[in-house]
């Protein structure tokens, strides 16, 4: 029952006034639950992120803490966080620091990690706690699935695109060569303490790609927040922290509840992949570097749009919109100016392909998507041909 729970308060030698403080403080964020019966866990939406995590961290007992972050959020968040743990006598016996970006996602960046925990003294009952981005909280939950076989971690994300999408569901896992997240492991985390107001200090061009990830969470389960970005677009885009809050907690919301009824991506979870099976082989056509993941997202969402026109799944005017709304938030729409014929050929590298067959994920209309599953090569000429065609007409 316990495991279904909000938030947990450690109550063992703290006053009775530092209890009600904690519980106060619980009590007035936003706190949504992803329920997977003794995998549940909550998702805070904290006024003081560094002080829920150091509660949520405290509540759970931990022998030894291990902080995952990257040198940027270390600078700017990192004493707040470790000030805030030791004010609930929690002092990290690491801390793993590594260089920001989607090229830290390999096997050796992990191993790094995993040999300072282990030259560190951690056991089973060590809590990791990834502080950062989404590659951040890949590697940190992917070190956490498989040190010592499992242990538990605390996601702290710092960014747009790793609030709304990375650091909640539990994949975890790194690239290997072009195969993006080709290896990993599902492994939910104890609880993800969001703290909106980090995204004050991400860059624009990095905040933007997490707001590709809000406008596929619009697209696949809550045309309410597709309307809200559209209304919003310049006050999200000026990162005003009660729209932003408002749209980390509706996303959050769209991702809880498929992830609730598909943790391991059997059928529904598919759907968080829209703009992805064509956005991930263009971002791996870009080395990583070209394209921001959202960036890539963005062309992919706008590509699946024009592929459900020409399959007559997608009207044109919901194509039009989304790919309006895109280009207003100032992510990349035009297809034409991307390399999708050599891209195409990474396709084979998804992790929806079942021998010749793919799973694209259309739009018939906003929040209402639908999976289908196609011929690969047939795809791929879609993907073709709608990269040379004129848009559809809005
Ligand atoms: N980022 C897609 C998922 O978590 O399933």
């Amino acid at each position: 029952m316990y495991a279904e729970s909000h938030a947990r308060i450690r109550t063992d030698d703290r006053s009775p006034e530092d209890i009600a403080d904690a519980a106060l403080a619980a009590w007035s964020d936003a706190s949504l639950l992803v329920p997977l019966g003794a995998r549940s866990y909550p998702v805070r939406i904290a006024v003081s992120a560094p002080r829920a995590l150091a509660d949520e961290v405290a509540a759970m007992d931990p022998s030894s803490v291990f902080v995952v972050t990257d040198a940027t959020v270390r600078e700017l968040w990192g004493a707040s966080v470790e000030g805030a743990l030791a004010e609930r006598g929690l002092r990290p016996s690491a801390a793993a620091v590594i260089a920001p970006g989607e090229q830290s996602k390999r096997l050796a960046v992990v191993e790094e990690v995993l040999s300072k925990m282990i030259a560190a003294g951690a056991d089973r009952d060590t809590v990791v706690v990834a502080h950062g981005g989404g590659v951040v909280s890949d590697i940190a939950g992917f070190a956490a699935a498989t040190l010592l076989r499992g242990v538990r971690w605390v996601a702290a994300p710092t960014t747009l695109l790793s609030m709304v999408d990375a650091a909640v569901g539990g994949k975890t896992g790194v690239d290997l060569g072009p195969a993006k997240n080709a290896v990993g492991a599902f492994h939910q985390p104890s609880a993800v303490i969001i703290g909106p107001s980090h995204v004050a200090t991400e860059s624009l061009r990095a905040f933007r790609s997490g707001l590709a990830e809000v406008v596929k969470s619009a697209c696949v389960g809550d045309a309410q927040l597709f309307e809200l970005v559209s209304r919003e677009a310049e006050r999200a885009l000026s990162r005003d922290l009660a729209v932003v809050t408002e749209i980390v907690e509706r996303s959050v919301a769209v991702k809880v509840s498929i992830v609730s009824r598909d943790e391991r991506e059997s059928g529904d979870r598919a759907l968080l992949n829209f703009g992805h099976t064509l956005g991930h082989a263009l971002e791996a056509h870009g080395n990583w570097e070209r394209l921001t993941h959202g960036e890539a997202v963005a062309l992919g969402m706008v590509a699946a749009l024009r592929v459900g026109c020409e399959l007559g799944v997608t009207d044109a005017d919901t194509a039009a919109r989304v790919t309006r709304l895109l280009a207003d938030l100032g992510l990349p729409v035009d297809l034409a100016r991307e390399p999708v014929d050599d891209a195409r050929k990474l396709l084979t590298l998804d992790k929806k392909r079942r021998g010749s067959s793919l799973r694209a994920i259309l739009l018939r209309r906003i929040g209402e998507p639908l999976l289908r599953d196609m011929d690969m090569g047939e795809l791929s000429s879609l993907f073709a041909r709608v990269a040379t065609a004129e848009p559809p007409p809005s």
